[in-house]
């Protein structure tokens, strides 16, 4: 009786350690074991994509700087654009990195830090389209990733019907070489690199729209927030994310 008592009691105890672990895990939204994890979409050149299995750019090396400077190990997860946001709110990952547009829709789910980047949304047509300026978007088929800057402005202003949304900037542009759509519209960055990497494409002169990027915080997390926005600063001030941008953007 005395040692049931007394297993009993252990139990308990144990339990009670082993719940108060759940609980600090699932409501801790301040990084758990050392580890900055960060969602992006790798399909996004010179922001973020793979060399070989690393993912690798702008974004992947400003945010391994700003791992070290708060003594964390810097972890990529590449998911689709449509799920940074919801799984940044959900607290599955720290901060959403991925040459992320401010908007005021976004403002209203998460917490952005400083820009650190400035973006343009143009269109890429073939080299020989009969698509010369934005004024002849009009009726024509676009092609966007889904859920981007240039999925929103193009649905809003040439109407949803009229645009082919594609998981990432890539299939957009095989969209485009296949004469699915008759442009992609997206940021001028990846464009160069897409039109870089594939024959008979071009980018048109007029572009869309300006834009700033920033990384996305869970909206209760604002000590990280802070954490990393004090590292970005610093970055910023001391010229090393111009070293990075400069690196994988060679001056024209
Ligand atoms: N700047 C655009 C936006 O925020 C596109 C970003 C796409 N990024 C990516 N890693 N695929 O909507």
């Amino acid at each position: 009786m005395k040692n049931l008592k007394k297993i009993l009691a252990l139990t308990l105890a144990i339990l009670f350690v082993f719940s108060l672990a759940a609980c600090g895990k699932s409501n801790s939204l301040t990084v758990t074991e050392g580890k900055l994890t960060m969602a992006t979409n790798a399909s996004f050149p010179p922001y973020e994509y793979y060399d070989g299995d690393n993912i690798v750019g702008i974004d992947a090396e400003i945010a391994g700087l700003i791992a070290d400077k708060l003594g964390l190990e810097l972890e990529i997860a590449d998911v689709e654009f449509d799920s940074i946001i919801p799984g940044v709110q959900a607290g599955k990952y720290d901060m959403g990195m991925a040459g992320m547009t401010v908007t005021d829709e976004r403002k209203e789910k998460v917490n952005f830090s400083d820009s650190y980047a400035k973006g343009v949304q143009v269109v890429i047509v073939k080299a020989d389209s009969a698509i010369t300026s934005i004024d002849d978007l009009e009726g024509k088929k676009i092609g966007v990733q889904q859920a981007t800057t240039g999925d929103i402005y193009a649905s809003d202003d040439y109407g949803e019907e009229n645009v082919t949304k594609y998981a990432n900037g890539n299939l957009a542009v095989e969209g485009l070489k296949n004469d699915k759509v008759d442009c992609v519209i997206i940021d001028n960055e990846p464009a160069k690199a897409y039109v870089k990497a594939n024959e008979g494409l071009k980018i048109l002169d007029t572009s869309y729209a300006d834009e700033d990027y920033a990384i996305s915080f869970n909206k209760d997390n604002t000590e990280l927030q802070e954490k990393v926005n004090a590292a970005l600063k610093e970055l910023i001030a001391d010229g090393s994310v111009a070293k990075i941008v400069n690196k994988y953007i060679p001056a024209e």
